[in-house]
This record gives C-alpha cells, structure tokens and sequence, in this order.
C-alpha cells in the first residue's frame, strides 16, 4: 500500500487557551529564541492581534501571529512555526495566506535569521524580498533579515 505524503490538519482562531501547547510549539520550532511564557500569553491575548493554529490529531501542530497596524498601514507577521512531523505538507503556506488576508494591510514584514533557509524560501514563494538587514538583531549574534510584501487587495 502507497505511503500517504499528508495528513489531516483544521486552521482555526487560536486563543488563550492554547497557551500552554503554544509554549510547547515555540520550544519545539525556535529553540533558543522561543518566547518565553509571558510573550507566548501576550500574542494570545492582545486586542489586535490575529492569531491562527493549525490543529492534527488534536494537537496544535502550527501557529502563525500577526499585528496589523492601521494608523502605519503595515503588517508585521510575529511567529510562525509548524511542528517537525508536519512540515512540507503546505501548513506554513496556509497559515500565512489566512494571516495575510484576515490582517487585509497594504503591506507585510517580518524578520528572519539569515541562516533560516526553510523560512526564507517559503517567504520568497510567498512574494516578500528584502528590504532591510538588522545586523545582530537574534540571540548569538545572527543578522536579521527583513522581508516585505505589498499586498494587493481587489
Ligand atoms: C519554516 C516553517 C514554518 C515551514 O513550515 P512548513 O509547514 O513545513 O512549510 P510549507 O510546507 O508550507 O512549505 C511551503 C514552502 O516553503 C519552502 N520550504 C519549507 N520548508 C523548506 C525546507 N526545509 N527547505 C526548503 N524549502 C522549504 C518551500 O518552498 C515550500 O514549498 P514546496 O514544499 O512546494 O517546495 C517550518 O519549517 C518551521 O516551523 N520552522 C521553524 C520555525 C521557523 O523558522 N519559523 C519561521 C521564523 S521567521
């Protein structure tokens, strides 16, 4: 019998609740630069915020955060990260594109380690190039890459 290459997964509104499987989910996706308990409860709380997870097997497996900020016109994406025994099945491409149309901004940024070539290449998919470089910006000294995407809404 054929291996399946994909699973079931649901994207839905992520809340308060999902506070301590999201803690999980950073440790497990960032590592060294997961946040810790108190920003994971602010990205889960804070009033503008959009915020979506990916559920498999009853579990969160994904979770994408953005802030949109009318008065600037832009978007920043805050987190994103797929669980390992779930990637390359099209989650993180699901997350940002529901992120991207629920936060409807004129434009799109975010930061990403130089060295992250995964994210990288999903953001290029995604149309965002690099606008700026903020040497030093993550623990260990790495430079931060900034992407943007403009977006256009019809
Ligand atoms: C980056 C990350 C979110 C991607 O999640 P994912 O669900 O596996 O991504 P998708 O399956 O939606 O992949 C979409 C595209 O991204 C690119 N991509 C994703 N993972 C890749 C990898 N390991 N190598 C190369 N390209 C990759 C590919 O272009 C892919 O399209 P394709 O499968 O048609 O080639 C995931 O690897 C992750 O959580 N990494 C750790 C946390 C992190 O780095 N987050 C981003 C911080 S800015």
């Amino acid at each position: 019998m054929p291996e399946l290459n994909s699973k079931v997964y649901m994207i839905e509104r992520a809340s308060w609740r999902d506070l301590l499987a999201l803690s999980a989910l950073e440790k497990a996706c960032f590592e060294r630069d997961a946040w810790p308990l108190l920003d994971v409860m602010g990205v889960l709380t804070f009033l503008s915020v959009v915020r979506m997870r990916a559920m498999g097997d009853g579990e969160l497996i994904g979770f994408i955060a953005g802030d949109p900020n009318k008065e600037k016109k832009t978007a920043w994406i805050l987190t994103l990260g797929v669980l390992p025994d779930w990637r390359r099945m099209g989650i993180a491409e699901t997350l940002l594109r529901m992120c991207e149309e629920e936060m409807h901004m004129p434009l799109v940024k975010l930061t990403v380690r130089r060295s992250n070539a995964a994210a990288i290449r999903l953001y290029e998919k995604f149309g965002y190039t690099q606008v700026d470089i903020w040497p030093k910006y993550y623990r260990g000294g790495e430079d931060g890459l900034v992407l943007a995407k403009e977006m256009t809404w019809v």
